[in-house]
């Protein structure tokens, strides 16, 4: 494990047990109605959600499939363990680097992530990963936040990004729309009603 990798699961282990309680505000105006959104997206029988964190998206999960979750954070994947005990939810969860999944190719029907790719240390890597794990014809489903289209705020994002990565482990300056168009997915949407800086994202393989 390289010790970029290493660092960003400290940062999340650390900010574990505060995550939902700092996102509480952002997540009730901006997050959950996003959410929605991805998940009324996300199709087929079995879904595979990476970086689940503490389980924010368990309440979207269809009823009718199979899920499988992953995440590299220990602390972060333990808040998800006691989510599901909580809620009674039936999601296999499993400690894993996205950079390195364990399946199979063409695996799943669906791969989710919200908020994931603005800390994976190698997206590109990562989004193969995602691309090989998923189904001929199947989806990747991205919510994120990107690096502005605007110059100056792209500046602005670009220079603060250090100190963002050390308080809370994520980039605020990816370009995680290029970043998927470069992986061979046979066809790339942005829904329209995306913003210049939070994007969902659907590419289809
Ligand atoms: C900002 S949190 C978002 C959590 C959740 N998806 C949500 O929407 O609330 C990012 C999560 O991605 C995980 N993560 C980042 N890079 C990862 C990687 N390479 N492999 C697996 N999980 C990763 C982090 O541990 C963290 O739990």
């Amino acid at each position: 494990m390289s010790d970029t990798t290493n660092k960003i699961i400290q940062r999340y282990n650390r900010l574990a047990p505060y995550f939902d309680a700092l996102e509480v505000v952002i997540e009730g105006f901006i997050f959950s109605r996003w959410r929605k959104r991805l998940w009324a997206k996300a199709q087929g029988e079995h879904i595979l959600e990476v970086g689940v964190g503490t389980g924010k998206n368990f309440r979207f999960y269809p009823k009718d499939a199979r899920i499988t979750a992953i995440d590299f954070s220990p602390g972060m994947l333990a808040r998800a363990q006691h989510k599901r005990a909580h809620k009674q939810l039936n999601v296999h969860l499993d400690l894993m680097d996205v950079e390195r999944l364990y399946y199979a190719d063409n695996s799943f029907d669906t791969v989710v992530a919200s908020f994931v790719f603005c800390s994976v240390p190698l997206p590109r890597k990562g989004l193969r990963e995602l691309f090989r794990v998923c189904k001929p014809g199947g989806q990747v489903i991205l919510l994120e936040h990107v690096l502005s289209s605007r110059p100056l705020l792209a500046w602005l994002m670009r220079l603060f990004n250090p100190v963002v990565v050390k308080l809370f482990g994520a980039n605020i300056d990816r370009e995680t729309l290029k970043n998927v168009q470069a992986c061979g997915f046979s066809q790339v949407l942005v829904d329209s009603y995306s913003g210049d800086i939070l994007k969902l994202i659907q590419a289809i393989k």
